[in-house]
């Protein structure tokens, strides 16, 4: 199969490329970046924005399936910014499939677009998307989910989307550095009771999941056009798994608690005084990330095992070993 991943250099990305090409796939990485590293392991580079609609059509030409991982990911910034990558971007994407008689279109989504700020356990497919958002990552990729559970059926193009939680494992670039940097400076602050539950993915399973369901889009397939979360299936006591991660890079555990309420508040305060200011970067702390933080979230998993065969095969205790394994080597 030709295949193009959009942001095939990021985090997630490279795995899939990975695995495509160790599956015999031939694979073309559609980014800005250069990643010499994937062509010598056989992908082709195709150099381009997503916010370009005649670069992506340029990189959909003779391809059969498209991974599209591509999306400016981070916690705070900019709504137009968001929207020109995640929703624009998405769009073009869609067009540079339909363009070019492609019929599969495997995109990867996010939890986020259906997180309600509460408490949310062993939430499944059929939950809201909420009204409101409070970070215009969340809010850009539910709009690009929209629109790709629009397109499918459409000039014969078939699409699905995954919603993974918390991806972590070797080479992630934002929340093991974060962890371990916050951590080292004495930063990080169990926000709440520090008794709340997460679902966590691992990278590789997720990057897997994204193959499987590309064998598994065919005409009549029950994937087609769903939305499908993706987990290890094993929740984790959140500041019990941040301790255990710090303890292994001989980073002092967090032991200092805010409440919920002074940590949305500084969130809410800081986001405006890095609006107004245009302090450039991320504040220490925003209103999401302080829910985030300090609630409960976890996934059904049982549609994606039973439509598409979905598994955590690689247990979290095996993540652990690679990543730490990885981090001392690093
Ligand atoms: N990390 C998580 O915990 C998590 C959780 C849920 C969902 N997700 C989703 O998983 C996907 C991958 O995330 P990740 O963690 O692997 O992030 P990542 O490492 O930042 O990967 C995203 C890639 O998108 C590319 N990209 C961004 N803007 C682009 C543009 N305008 N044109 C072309 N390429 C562009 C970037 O490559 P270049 O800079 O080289 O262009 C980047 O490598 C995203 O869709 C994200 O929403 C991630």
């Amino acid at each position: 199969m030709k295949t193009l991943v959009t942001g095939g250099g990021g985090f997630l990305g490279q795995y899939i490329v990975e695995q495509l090409l160790e599956a015999g796939h031939q694979v073309r990485v559609f980014s800005r970046g250069s990643y010499p590293e994937l062509e010598k392991r056989g992908a082709e580079l195709f150099s381009g924005n997503i916010r370009n609609s005649s670069h992506v059509d340029e990189a959909c030409k003779n391809i059969d399936c498209v991974f599209h991982t591509a999306a400016k990911v981070s916690m705070f910034g900019n709504y137009h910014d968001y929207f020109q990558t995640n929703v624009l971007g998405t769009q073009h994407v869609i067009h540079g499939c339909q363009k070019n008689n492609i019929h599969k279109l495997i995109f990867t989504s996010s939890s986020s677009v259906a997180y309600h700020g509460t408490d949310q356990l062993n939430a499944n497919e059929s939950t809201p998307y909420p009204k409101t958002y409070l970070s215009a990552y969340s809010e850009t990729k539910a709009l690009s989910e929209k629109l790709i559970r629009h397109a499918n059926g459409q000039k014969e193009l078939l699409t699905v989307s995954l919603r993974p939680h918390l991806i972590w494992g070797p080479r992630d670039k934002y929340i093991i550095p974060r962890l371990l940097e916050q951590g080292k400076k004495g930063k990080l602050w169990i926000v709440g009771t520090g008794k709340n539950l997460t679902d966590i993915t691992y990278v590789e399973n997720i990057a897997k999941a994204h193959l499987l369901a590309a064998e598994h889009l065919i005409p009549k397939s029950p994937i087609c056009g769903k939305v499908y979360y993706i987990t290890q299936g094993k929740p984790v006591l959140m500041w019990e798994w941040i301790n255990e991660v710090l303890g292994h890079m001989n980073i002092p555990p967090v032991t200092k608690h805010i409440s919920f309420k002074t940590a949305y508040t500084a969130g809410a305060l800081l986001e405006t005084l890095y609006r107004w200011l245009h302090i450039p970067g991320e504040p220490p702390i925003t209103r999401m990330i302080a829910q985030q933080l300090s609630t409960s979230h976890t996934y059904d998993i049982s549609a994606a095992q039973k439509d598409f065969g979905y598994t955590p095969w690689i247990s979290t205790e095996e993540g652990l070993k690679r990543l730490f394994s990885y981090l001392h080597e690093q």
